[in-house]
């Protein structure tokens, strides 16, 4: 439970500092709605749903019947509590799918790579999903886009795993695939990239020391000069489908 600790220490900040814009939200969230096809009969779960704050706006958007936030941190899972049209449980993903509580899509956004052994995850979702249920994992690929000191782009891809191992994963487990590659680009001021990069917004910056990442700070810096920041983000969305 190394990486839940990571979120434990960033709960309080994390609305915040993950604050990118309402377009990209808006951009996400449309994705999300499309994707899993979501309607009004959907019970939802939304591994790793952090602060619950998607998991809150898809429930909403969608007229979802039931929306769940599977949180194994406590002090992001106790955010989530805290919204009225979610149900937040205190769990990783394991132990939700053991616990055979029932749901017909499955959302994994910026989590799948906490997730192991997702081989005999795959296998028991699918038993676990109605016919047409759909999982849809949005994730990057190794080579991330992010303005990030080269250190964390190592590191960020020595964690992460490629779409073509998540895709095979998921055909083995019985699912039909299709994917698409999406990006989004914004400009941040400076300050505020910084700001994210300092409290560690992503847990493969978990690994960097206050020093190491004050010097990747100064690195950027030498790359972008002026005031603000170009943030390509290149996202990949796989959704899987169960098909009888
Ligand atoms: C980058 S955050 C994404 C949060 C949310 N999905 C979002 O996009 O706002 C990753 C989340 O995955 C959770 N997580 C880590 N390991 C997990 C596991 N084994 N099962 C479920 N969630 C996990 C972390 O606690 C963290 O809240």
């Amino acid at each position: 439970m190394k990486r839940a600790n990571h979120f434990d220490t960033i709960a309080d900040v994390f609305n915040r500092i993950w604050y990118f814009s309402d377009d990209y939200k808006d951009f996400i969230i449309s994705h999300i709605h499309t994707d899993l096809a979501l309607c009004s009969n959907d019970i939802l779960a939304d591994i790793g749903g952090g602060t619950g704050s998607f998991t809150s706006r898809l429930a909403d958007e969608a007229h979802l019947l039931r929306a769940y936030c599977i949180e194994p941190s406590s002090a992001m899972c106790d955010e989530a509590a805290k919204l009225s049209n979610v149900t937040a449980v205190c769990s990783d993903a394991y132990t939700f799918l053991a616990s055979q509580v029932p749901f017909t899509k499955m959302l994994f956004k910026e989590v799948i790579h906490h997730i192991n052994d997702r081989e005999n995850f795959w296998k028991s979702a699918y038993k676990s999903l109605p016919d047409n249920g759909k999982i849809l994992i949005i994730t990057r690929p190794q080579n991330i886009a992010f303005p990030f000191f080269e250190a964390a782009k190592i590191e960020f891809s020595r964690n992460q795993p490629s779409q073509e191992v998540l895709e095979t994963q998921l055909r083995h487990g019985g699912f039909f695939i299709t994917s698409h590659q999406r990006s989004h680009t914004f400009t941040l001021a400076k300050k505020d990239w910084y700001t994210m990069l300092r409290h560690r917004f992503m847990s493969d910056l978990g690994v960097f020391n206050d020093q190491e990442i004050e010097e990747g700070i100064v690195e950027i810096e030498q790359k972008h000069p002026g005031e603000t920041i170009d943030i390509l983000d290149n996202l990949i969305f796989i959704t899987a489908t169960k098909q009888l």
